[in-house]
């Protein structure tokens, strides 16, 4: 199929999360993150699964590369473990941990690959949350800047573009409201809010330490998100639809881009009697750092539909499908404002999440004009039940995912948007945090299942052959 190509330089990626993918949870100094310790808890993961070894990269990183470089990958997003480089959470580094992340870099760069670090994706250092309770803190976004500027100092000659935070919108909800992230509370409003506004302000001070410190580097966030479609155009839909935008997309986008919360999220939650505290000084730092984010990243799986929802409607409490067990998602929403029932035009996955290409090219488009800033897809994928047989993977169903986003960030640069690169999730298969091994993203396979023991021997799938050469093509051949 012919495609458009993409400019010249444009980043044709893939990405990771370190306790996805790297396992020796214990090993060379490094300490346990919170997600060490909530994945011990009966019930919390499918199966009890854990990232103890996942597919055990950190022993594998060699050969992992290597096969990126066979691919022809422009670009490599991971995340560094930040317990792995500082066990306490702050204070002094484990060089042995630091030296992990060099060979990473160092080999990335001997594959011609560009190398792409999140600072923080998920695993915050048990330690801080065990001395002061983690992001409620306002502590934990001065030890997260500490931790930023080490890393720019220690990575910045070889790194160019970093990542702050990854979908805090995902991680202080499940954390506060849902609690199927640690720190696992349930139902806490005002303690969801104030942690995620601590995540804002560590997430600012890590932009203002950056430019000095990485001079010709580029810095950015990944941002979740699903786009909020109108069930129809009955008012009451639209107006679901305005207030799924504020309080699900606005209220982090505004801060990174603007430096300021959406008026309408800001008068929602002071009713409510959960607005956090925000200090003048909070005020001009968000501003500040606003004004210095080069790119605005975000990871794009699938669209939503807000429709109008009574008081007693639909809550956020609801069954999440992490089986694969198609149809078994309830339908969630925030009472009194909108709940998101499934999209009849669109087809979904086993784990019933919608599939809607064409949402990309309106995601890129709708950041576009409200916010003008250049933007990095760091995260686009398939999660699939995959097969392996005689040694090979045909995941051609994955590959027309692929395909048809591809499509559509070709008709968003055609429609002016500015995307500098494209990271499809995963490189390799890896452990998918409530949802076990089973649900697989890589393009490569990985032999291992949700019980330990595994040969953790690593496949080339169907796709990885589709995405070379797309990526040979820049983008042409589709
Ligand atoms: C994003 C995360 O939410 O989506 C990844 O940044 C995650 O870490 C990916 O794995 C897919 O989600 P899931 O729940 O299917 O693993």
């Amino acid at each position: 199929m012919n495609g458009v190509s993409m400019k010249t330089g444009f980043l044709w990626g893939a990405a990771s999360a370190a306790y996805q993918i790297e396992g020796a949870f214990e090993e060379d100094g490094k300490g346990w993150s919170i997600w060490d310790k909530f994945v011990r808890i009966p019930g919390k993961t499918f199966k009890g699964t854990n990232g103890n070894v996942a597919v055990d990269h950190y022993h594998h990183y060699k050969e992992d590369i290597a096969l990126m470089g066979e691919m022809g990958l422009k670009a490599y997003r991971f995340s560094i473990s930040w317990p792995r480089v500082l066990p306490d959470g702050s204070g002094k580094p484990n060089e042995k941990g630091i030296a992990f992340y060099d060979n990473i870099i160092n080999e990335c760069l001997k594959h011609g690959i560009e190398p792409m670090i999140t600072l923080y994706h998920w695993d915050l250092p048990q330690a801080l949350q065990d001395r002061y309770g983690g992001w409620e803190s306002r502590q934990c976004a001065d030890d997260f800047a500490a931790y930023a500027k080490l890393m720019f100092e220690r990575y910045g000659d070889r790194v160019k573009y970093w990542i702050t935070i990854n979908e805090q919108n995902i991680f202080t909800k499940f954390g506060y409201v849902t609690a199927w992230h640690p720190p696992g509370i349930f139902n806490d409003r005002k303690r969801w809010l104030q942690a995620n506004h601590n995540v804002n302000l560590a997430h600012a001070k890590a932009v203002l330490a950056f430019h000095d410190l990485v001079p010709d580097g580029q810095i950015g966030v990944s941002f979740a998100y699903g786009p909020g479609y109108a069930f129809d155009c009955a008012p009451e839909n639209v107006m679901a639809c305005q207030d799924y935008n504020e309080l699900e997309n606005y209220w982090w986008l505004d801060v990174y881009c603007y430096g300021a919360y959406p008026a309408a999220g800001v008068a929602y939650y002071m009713a409510e009697g959960v607005m956090p505290e925000v200090t003048l000084e909070d005020k001009k730092l968000l501003k500040a750092a606003s004004e210095q984010l080069d790119f605005l990243g975000f990871n794009y799986y699938h669209s939503n539909v807000s429709e109008a929802n009574p008081l007693d409607g639909a809550t956020q409490f609801g069954h999440m499908n992490n089986s694969g067990d198609k149809g078994s998602d309830d339908i969630m929403g925030v009472p009194g404002l909108y709940k998101m029932p499934p999209n009849p035009y669109l087809r979904t996955t086993d784990w019933d999440w919608a599939i809607d290409p064409e949402g990309l090219l309106y995601v890129c488009r709708a950041l576009t004009s409200r916010y003008r800033k250049p933007l990095i897809i760091s995260e686009n994928g398939l999660g699939a039940f995959d097969t392996l047989e005689d040694g090979k993977v045909h995941d051609s169903y994955r590959i027309d995912y692929l395909r048809e986003h591809v499509e559509a960030i070709e008709k968003a640069q055609l429609a002016g948007c500015n995307v500098l690169g494209y990271c499809v999730w995963s490189f390799t298969d890896l452990l998918s945090w409530l949802n076990g091994y089973q649900k697989r993203y890589g393009l490569v396979y990985v032999d291992r299942e949700e019980a330990e023991g595994g040969s953790l021997k690593r496949y080339k799938k169907d796709s990885f052959y589709w995405y070379r050469q797309v990526i040979q093509s820049n983008g042409t051949v589709l």
